[in-house]
């Protein structure tokens, strides 16, 4: 019972975080999650992350709606490049298609939705922005 005393006093004590910092913290160069970021803000930064693992099997690493995922796909998504369709829908509409997914908006229910997204709206217009920047210049 003793033994059980002390293990739990020091494994409490532990917790506290009063020892000193060990020497492998603050490194220079080390990855921080405080680090300056360089570009964007950190909800473009979530965008992009999400953007990466979810939208580019079928929209396309360039937007073209040529990901892996998208030959199977009828209708295609369609290319983002295309300067005339990009000024044809507004931010508001493609806000809609993000969060709704495709069902939602009476478009292909191959488009899923993102209900997570929707108390997000600066990781939505993150999205929206890297949309946006795949129209050709
Ligand atoms: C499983 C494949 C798939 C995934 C994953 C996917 N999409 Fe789509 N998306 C589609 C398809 C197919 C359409 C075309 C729907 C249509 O035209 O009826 C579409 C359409 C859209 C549109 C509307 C474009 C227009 O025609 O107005 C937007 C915006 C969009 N996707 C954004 C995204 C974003 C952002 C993600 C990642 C969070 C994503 N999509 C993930 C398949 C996908």
């Amino acid at each position: 019972m003793r033994f059980l005393m002390l293990a739990l006093i020091t494994f409490a004590a532990c917790g506290k975080g009063d020892e000193p910092p060990g020497p492998t913290t603050g490194v220079p160069g080390a990855p921080t999650e405080s680090g300056p970021k360089p570009h964007g803000t950190p909800a473009d930064e979530i965008a992009r992350g999400i953007f990466g693992s979810k939208c580019v099997a079928c929209h396309g690493f360039e937007g073209k709606g040529d990901g892996p995922a998208a030959e199977s796909l009828q209708p295609r998504p369609r290319d983002y490049t295309d300067t005339k369709w990009q000024a044809s829908v507004t931010d508001e509409d493609l806000k809609k298609t993000i969060v709704l997914g495709g069902k939602g908006v009476g478009k292909s229910p191959l488009m899923p939705g993102n209900p997570d997204l929707a108390n997000k709206p600066e990781v939505v217009e993150g999205l929206i922005k890297i949309i946006r920047g795949f129209a050709k210049k």
